[in-house]
């Protein structure tokens, strides 16, 4: 998604690689930012770093072949070590009362492997830069939708105060079609105060197959800028 440099992310996506040890298994994130993680992942491997990566859409995969990452499947292994993955929103608010490290995911409309990969993971590092930090999830929540339920799916939404939209694709007549086979809803909710329970709402919904509220997921942000990274800790 637009809105930080590409230094920002990049200074994020590297300082996350730096985490991956020998021997790991690595969740590998989608996006733009977790894209320069995946880049210095396959730098380190190349000069002997030992890691297995499993990939969270077509997109990672493809950057992870590139980068000559070793890829696996979550039933091939005992544990994932650590997960990388971008965010669209983060919740970052000091108050005790916020939902600190929930986010909004699925900008690329991969959040469901997103989501149970990140989920698989000992320690899940979101990679940003500050244009994604908020006091409080307000963005559009992606919704990805079995394509025959989605009529069904529209009206619960409106029913709980959203506004769905299809997600249409750019460089073809029609919707977005997920890696998964499916499509998207984009659903506007304004603020989202509660994303835990909102979370839990959108989850009972049927023929929805995955939502892109992350929430109580995420361990840390790195949070790259033009001139250095912040690390929090959630
Ligand atoms: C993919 O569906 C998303 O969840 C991405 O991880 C998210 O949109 C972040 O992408 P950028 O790093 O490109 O902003």
């Amino acid at each position: 998604t637009e809105g930080g440099t590409e230094t920002a992310k990049r200074r994020a996506g590297e300082r996350a690689a730096e985490e991956v040890e020998d021997g790991d298994v690595v969740g590998l994130g989608t996006g733009s930012t977790t894209a320069y993680a995946i880049e210095a992942i396959g730098e380190a491997v190349a000069d002997g770093l030992e890691v297995q990566g499993i990939p969270t859409s077509f997109q990672s995969r493809q950057l992870a072949l590139e980068a000559g990452i070793p890829l696996t499947t979550l039933d091939a292994v005992e544990t994932v070590d650590l997960a990388i993955d971008g965010a669209d929103q983060v919740v970052d608010a000091d108050d005790p009362g916020a939902a600190r490290g929930a986010l909004i995911k699925g900008g690329g409309a991969a959040h469901a492997r997103e989501k149970f990969v990140d989920a698989a993971a000992e320690r899940f590092v979101v990679v940003a830069d500050p244009s994604k930090l908020t006091d409080r999830l307000e963005r559009s929540v992606p919704l990805e939708v079995l394509p025959d339920a989605r009529p069904v799916v529209a009206d619960r939404i409106r029913e709980a105060g959203g506004e769905p939209s299809l997600r249409e694709a750019e460089r073809k007549d029609g919707p977005v079609v997920t890696d998964n086979g499916n499509l998207v809803l984009d659903c506007e909710f304004g603020p989202i105060d509660d994303p835990g329970t909102f979370a839990s709402t959108l989850s009972s919904i049927p023929g929805v197959v995955e939502h892109g509220l992350f929430v109580d997921l995420a361990d840390a942000a790195y949070v790259g800028s033009e001139d250095g990274l912040e690390v929090r800790e959630y």
